[in-house]
């Protein structure tokens, strides 16, 4: 690549949104580095893939210890494109991580303790080259370690300056709840809590969204496209080098039932009648009023990643088009 030169336009063709009752605004649509930035993928085009994300105004990319291939990989990567092209922006960006799943052996590298919690986060600035991420999650509960412990190792993290704001992934709405109540008597404040959400998973409708609402936490959707299943590459099978054919996720084949086909076709023909591909009508739907405050999408390359915030220029979904969607999803 030539010198990288940022769209200077970024800001002037995105809308921000702001996080809860926060001072944090950013784009509806986050970059995840989950899958597709690991060690596995070419660097040049995990590179371009953040670089076309940042010049179309896109200010949130989500990473966590465990992303990439193997788990690192990926904040490697982002760390070496903010060496690199994206070395001015730091201060334009809103960067997290997280912990909560298993990274390294033995009982310190999972889960909820302080012991982890504070050496894993030390372990993710190593990997971006940061002296502080701007968000980090309890990835996951912990059924067993006290949630006083957690709680104090993120009160620690922000205390010591190592994270700005602290978020939740994964808590259900009894858990997010007694979280919530933990934090706020340390004087501290979760910022946003990040769930998956999407026309093939709607666990956070009721308890949990009104949850969030109550208590000014924002929401982030992850796997807002079901992996890529809410896109048009399976409507006639599986694509070679599609993430259902590596079989490095849940994602199986064995989701791709035949009911399952016909739903996707039949929201494939909504989305052609609202002139959006599936993907797009997917993304539409997860930030239509009602659903997720904001969500992260993933992405191979800067096709689709552009193809995926061309959703944000659509229509907003009307009653009818919504209620024909959950027909097809009663289906
Ligand atoms: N907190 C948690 O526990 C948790 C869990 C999962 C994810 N996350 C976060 O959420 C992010 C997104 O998750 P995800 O990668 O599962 O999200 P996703 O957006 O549902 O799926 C991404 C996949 O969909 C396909 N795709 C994306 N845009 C497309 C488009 N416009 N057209 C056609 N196909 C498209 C690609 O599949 P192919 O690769 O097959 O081309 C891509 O790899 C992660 O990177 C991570 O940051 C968090």
């Amino acid at each position: 690549m030539a010198m990288y030169q940022p769209n200077p336009n970024r800001y002037q063709s995105m809308r921000y949104v702001r996080l809860g009752r926060s001072g944090v605004r950013i784009a509806p649509i986050a970059l995840g580095l989950w899958q597709n930035f690991g060690d596995d993928c070419r660097y040049d085009v995990c590179r371009d893939t953040i670089c076309a994300a940042f010049d179309a105004g896109v200010n949130h990319f989500d990473l966590a210890n465990n992303y990439g291939i193997p788990a690192g990989a990926a904040e490697r990567t982002f760390g070496r494109v903010l060496a690199g092209e994206l070395a001015a922006h730091r201060d334009e960006l809103f960067l997290s991580s997280k912990a909560g799943y298993t990274m390294w052996e033995g009982p310190f590298g999972d889960h909820g303790s302080k012991k982890y919690l504070i050496a894993s986060l030390d372990q993710s600035l190593r990997r971006l080259g940061l002296e502080y991420v701007d968000l980090f999650y309890h990835h996951r509960p912990d059924p067993e370690t006290p949630l006083e412990e957690t709680a104090e190792a993120l009160e620690q993290i922000v205390r010591q300056g190592k994270a700005l704001y602290i978020g939740l992934s994964n808590y259900n709405a009894e858990q997010t709840e007694t979280m919530l109540a933990e934090l706020e008597r340390r004087g501290l404040r979760c910022l946003i809590h990040q769930m998956r959400y999407s026309m093939l998973s709607r666990e956070a409708e009721g308890a949990l969204f009104a949850t969030l609402h109550s208590h000014g936490v924002a929401s982030i959707a992850f796997s807002p496209l079901a992996q890529g299943l809410l896109t048009d590459k399976y409507l006639g099978g599986v694509p070679e080098g599609s993430r259902m054919s590596l079989g490095h996720t849940s994602l199986q084949a064995a989701d791709l039932t035949p009911r399952r086909v016909s739903q996707l076709n039949a929201l494939n023909g909504i989305a052609a009648a609202r002139g959006q591909t599936l993907a797009q009508l997917a993304l539409s739907w997860v930030l239509r009023e009602g659903g997720a405050d904001t969500l992260i999408v993933g992405a191979r390359n800067p096709g689709q990643l552009n193809d995926s915030l061309c959703s944000l220029k659509g229509e907003a979904l009307s009653a009818e088009e919504l209620d024909a969607v959950e027909a097809i999803l009663k289906s």
